[in-house]
């Protein structure tokens, strides 16, 4: 099996370097001093269960995707909003059978890949993990199941879903296969976007805002918002998501925040686009009211606007 991973950050670097460190044969599509420290020192993944780590000598790592040549599956691991320059580097990786394996937040990535380089060579994903980039070449494994979920665009049964999912069980990472793998995308959106949103506007963590009434209410009825929006968009999610989402929220860690949170609150850019943006969009397309998302979004677009602005200026100065 030969894979590359394309954005080699928390994402792409953990799971990636799990199927690496299992003998796979993966190249690594890096930039800048994450690059160099790649080629240098190879991975290291440090986390609850002991880490792992790449050595330089086994680890191929380049930011030209020619370099690399067709693969039988693509690990996108960059960020929802830098999918437009990324889905550029994916046509020299992309073959007959080719597999890109989406693993962004949200509901869309797949389909922003499948526009570039067909349907037939995406299978939408989703991590169920905690990680992030601690350093060039340093990947933090926080907790999390540490498992990927995939599947071919209509769920059918096929040997490249099996292929993998077999290469990454033998790599020490839960591989799932589900009935449908929207469903699980729009599960994990659910409880991602407002889990987002409403930590955003009140740069609260999961604890606070899931013991005050008020802010309770706000989750479960920007979910229920979502849960429409899925309806109406013909995803088949079970009848009680909602209260069986916020019983997750429950087991949380208190002091938790999602990554849009934490990026906006350091007035990075942000995937609020993905996640917020999207129910607001889908909402209208769909005729489905969304309120609360659009409150979340309103207020959070134009707090992302005023840092952009900034960084612009910064980056003017
Ligand atoms: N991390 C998690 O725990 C987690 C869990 C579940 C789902 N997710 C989802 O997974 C996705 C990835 O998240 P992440 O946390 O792994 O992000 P991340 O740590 O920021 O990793 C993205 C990596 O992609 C690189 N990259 C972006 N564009 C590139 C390009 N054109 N060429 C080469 N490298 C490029 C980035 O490099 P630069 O730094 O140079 O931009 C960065 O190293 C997100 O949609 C996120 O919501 C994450």
């Amino acid at each position: 099996m030969k894979a590359a991973v394309v954005g080699a950050g928390g994402i792409g670097g953990y799971f990636g370097g799990r199927l690496a460190a299992a003998g796979h044969d993966v190249r690594f599509l890096a930039r800048g001093r994450h690059l160099e420290a790649l080629r240098r020192d190879g991975l290291t993944v440090s986390g609850p269960s002991g880490g792992f780590s790449v050595a330089p000598a086994n680890l191929r790592a380049t930011d030209d995707p020619a370099d690399i040549g067709p693969v039988d599956f693509v690990l996108l691991g960059v960020k929802a909003w830098q999918l437009p320059a990324a889905v550029d580097l994916l046509k020299p990786l992309t073959g007959a059978g080719t597999a890109v394996v989406t693993t962004q937040n949200g509901v869309e990535a797949p389909h922003e890949v499948a526009a570039a380089i067909g349907a037939e060579s995406v299978l939408p994903g989703s991590a169920k993990i905690i990680t992030y980039l601690e350093g060039p070449g340093l990947i933090r494994h926080v907790g999390g199941l540490g498992s990927l979920t995939f599947g071919e665009w209509d769920n059918r049964p096929s040997q490249r879903v099996e292929e993998l999912r077999k290469a990454l069980d033998e790599a020490g990472v839960t591989a799932v296969v589900p009935q449908d793998i929207w469903a699980e995308l729009w599960a994990k959106f659910l409880f991602v976007a407002p889990f987002g949103g409403v930590g955003s506007v009140t740069d609260a963590p999961i604890g606070a805002l899931r013991s005050r009434p008020g802010t309770r209410r706000l989750l479960a009825d920007a979910m229920s918002e979502i849960e429409q929006v899925a309806r109406a968009s013909g995803i088949g999610l079970p009848g009680d998501i909602v209260a069986s989402t916020m019983d997750f929220v429950d087991r949380q860690p208190a002091e938790g925040t999602s990554s849009l949170q934490r990026d906006i609150g350091a007035g990075k850019p942000s995937e609020l686009e993905a996640w917020t943006g999207t129910v607001v969009r889908l909402g209208a397309s769909t005729g489905t009211p969304v309120p609360v998302n659009t409150f979340l979004y309103e207020v959070l677009s134009l707090r992302e606007a005023r840092s952009e602005e900034r960084r612009a200026e910064g980056g003017a100065a």
